[in-house]
């Protein structure tokens, strides 16, 4: 009976604070009057039936006291989330607290620490397989009283070192040590590298039986205790450790440690031994554990990427982002963009927009070679090879623009390149290309209307020299890649050009990277553009196994999830990547993933009800679920949000008009006052002057 009262009494305490009126908890007589208003205020009925009442006793004049009392029962009433989240019951036991639905949880705390400990140490316990709460309380202590302290404590235990050597005792090591910890301490506490704290560590577990629980504990204290951190469970004062580790920023229990700034900070929580390292970017919060996920992925077996989902789930925004990341670390970041949604991005961070189409005036020759290599170790750095790999490119080209070639016009075609290039003086055996300037197509076409058996193809690509199509690719490369990001904007392309303009500005690229060795990102994005065609696919694919030797990472977004896997080159793309990022999937897609990506069921089902920006990330074999989040700043340059865009552009343009009318009676002031007369007059009077002085 008596622990029948007292539950009652701590479960009402605990509620108050949680609902944080800070009243005294209620008397068990009490209760059952008060539970019936609660139930009619949550049924409907007008809660001021009951609050009269109440005060009816007495009711000629209603005190000061009692409209506190009604205040507080009709507050109450209200239903809040609090009544929604919270269990029907709790049953507050020595060794533990039951929870309503059979859940039962076990609160420790840590009382003993090692000298010594590395950073990272909670993060096993983070990431362990259980609901569980931690809580960490930090009190600073004031330094001033510290150094106080220490100084009377420092001079105790050296007079006790000195009494045992007067004695003739033998060494004491533990009280060394101890003082030349403290010594260091005020070392540190008086150059200001490092604060005195008060370190608290609680953890409640929850599990389902007794039994799980036993396995938790034991996991727990062996994980912990390996560090020697060692924990004990909070008997006889559940409730109070419960409270402590609820969000609320309470330490009932008290248990607390001194500690310094650098071993406090390796208790640093939001670390996840699986995708967090001290270098990198972020690419969002770990959805499993709320740390944050943070690396570089450069620091992978290679640093490509590939990111699927439908439309509109976020796959560009993810990207942005991590462009905008990457470019504080020193990045190149080249973009082809084939919806222009990129250009905020370029115009922010300072990167550079090459728009190309037929009107455009930027080009690039596809007969470029890459600048000689400095590296001496890489073999393609020969004049020869290079060519040969620049030929070999071409023929890609060519079948794009051609359509089919027969293997005999094949030969037909290298033949002829190779002389097109012999016309400039670059040829296999050639030692050196510099200064030498590159063949452009219209020189091909001259070539191989000369040439037997050619004719045909010149006339196919007259289209793009003399035709309809004359213009983006027959004229010398005129775009110097000289900011850290480069947009190609292919949208107002014909659809027909798009895949040939991109495996051009591909090879501009390619040369681009090989001529220097610099950390690159390339973005790929609205991919399927290019693997469309087998010959474009081929070609990126090509690059993509060789990114990793020039220190570049190649990342293909696409939302044509099912195609991109079914194409030949798809799935070689996808193992070739070391991070990808899966966003929404719409359920015909997800299979297929599924077994491309070794995903379990949870994670299927996951992908399948993601919300915008939720996913899965991996990065090698890890895998974690991701939401990617933005700051407000970032969140302005990368939405593509049209409803936001408009407002955006609506409220930009009143505020250019009411800038122009705030400058407008400014002008017309200034002009009534002093009227500027137009140029022409302004020589006029000048002459009118001089000849005035002639005159005179
Ligand atoms: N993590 C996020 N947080 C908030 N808003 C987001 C997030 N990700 C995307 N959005 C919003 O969702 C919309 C669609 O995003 P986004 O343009 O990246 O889609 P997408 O996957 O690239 O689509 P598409 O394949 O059509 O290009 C945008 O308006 C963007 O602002
Ligand atoms: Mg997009």
């Amino acid at each position: 009976m008596a622990e029948n009262t007292q539950k009652k009494q701590t479960t009402g305490s605990l509620f108050d604070s949680l609902l944080g009126t800070g009243k005294p908890a209620p008397s068990a007589g009490s209760n059952p009057a008060k539970s019936g208003g609660f139930l009619d205020l949550i049924l409907g009925s007008p809660p001021q039936n009951k609050a009269p009442k109440k005060k009816s006793a007495d009711d000629d004049g209603i005190s000061e006291g009692e409209m506190k009392t009604t205040e507080q029962l009709y507050e109450e009433g209200l239903q809040k989330v609090i009544d929604v989240i919270s269990p029907s019951a709790l049953e507050v036991g020595v060794r533990k607290i039951q929870l309503g639905d059979g859940t039962i949880a076990r609160t420790f705390f840590a009382y003993n620490w090692p000298s010594q400990i590395h950073p990272n140490w909670l993060s096993p316990i983070v990431n362990y397989e259980a609901a569980m709460d931690i809580a960490e309380f930090i009190y600073p202590a004031s330094n001033a009283a510290v150094m106080k302290m220490l100084k009377r404590k420092v001079a105790e235990m050296r007079s006790s070192l000195t009494m045992r050597r007067d004695k003739g005792l033998s060494r004491d090591p533990q009280l060394e040590a101890a003082l030349e910890d403290a010594e260091q301490l005020r070392d540190m506490l008086a150059r200001g590298f490092e604060k005195l704290f008060q370190f608290g560590l609680y953890i409640t577990v929850y599990a389902e039986s007794e039994d799980r629980m036993k396995k938790i504990q034991a996991d727990l204290e062996s994980i912990l205790g390996g560090k020697l951190v060692l924990t004990k469970a909070a008997d006889f004062q559940m409730e109070h450790a419960w409270n402590s580790t609820l969000p609320l920023c309470l330490d009932e229990l008290e248990i607390n440690r001194n500690m310094n700034t650098s071993p406090l900070a390796t208790s640093f929580p939001f670390s996840s031994s699986d995708l967090t390292s001290d270098q990198g970017v972020l690419y969002g919060i770990n959805r499993h554990n709320e740390s944050l996920v943070i690396f570089d992925r450069f620091k992978l077996p290679n640093a490509n990427s590939t990111v699927f989902a439908t439309s509109g789930a976020g796959k560009s925004y993810a990207v942005k982002l991590e462009v905008i990341r990457y470019l504080m670390m020193e990045t190149d970041v080249y973009i082809i963009d084939p919806e222009n949604e990129y250009t905020e991005l370029a115009k922010v961070m300072g990167g550079t927009a090459v728009p190309l189409s037929i009107q455009s005036n930027y080009q690039i020759n596809p007969f470029d070679l890459p600048k000689a290599m400095q590296r001496n170790d890489d073999e393609d750095a020969k004049p020869g090879e290079l060519l040969r790999s620049a030929v070999i490119n071409l023929h890609g080209l060519f079948k794009l623009m051609l359509g089919t070639v027969s293997s005999n016009q094949e030969a037909i075609l290298d033949k002829a390149i190779l002389d097109t290039y012999a016309l400039k003086g670059i040829t296999l055996d050639a030692s050196d290309f510099t200064g030498k300037e590159p063949p452009t197509l219209h020189n091909l076409v001259d070539v191989l209307q000369t040439t037997e058996g050619g004719e045909d193809m010149a006339k196919v690509l007259k289209k793009f020299t003399e035709g309809s199509f004359a213009g983006l690719f027959n004229k010398q490369t005129n775009i110097n890649v000289n900011s850290q990001l480069m947009v190609f904007q292919t949208r107002d392309l014909e659809e027909s050009l798009r895949p040939m303009a991109i495996y051009i500005v591909l090879n501009f690229l390619w040369n681009e990277v090989r001529s220097s060795l610099k950390k690159r990102l390339i973005i790929m994005d609205e991919a399927w553009n290019i693997m469309q065609y087998e010959d474009s696919a081929r070609f990126l694919y090509g690059l993509i196994k060789r990114a990793r030797k020039y220190y570049l990472g190649i990342t293909t977004i696409t939302q044509d999830v099912e195609d991109f896997m079914n194409s030949p080159y798809g799935k070689p793309i996808v193992t070739n990547a070391a991070m990808q990022l899966l966003l929404k999937q719409a359920p015909s897609a997800v299979d297929s993933l599924q077994k491309a990506f070794n995903m379990t069921e949870g994670e299927k089902y996951l992908l399948l009800n993601a919300g915008v920006g939720q996913g899965v990330f991996f990065a090698g074999r890890k895998h974690v679920a991701l939401q990617i989040v933005a700051s407000p700043k970032e969140h302005e340059i990368v939405t593509t949000n049209p409803e936001e865009l408009s407002r955006r552009r609506k409220q930009a343009t009143a505020e250019k008009e009411r800038d122009e009318q705030k400058i407008e009676p400014i002008t017309e002031k200034s002009s009534s006052l002093f009227p500027a007369p137009p140029p022409e007059e302004l020589e006029k009077t000048g002459e009118d002057t001089q000849s005035n002085a002639t005159a005179a």
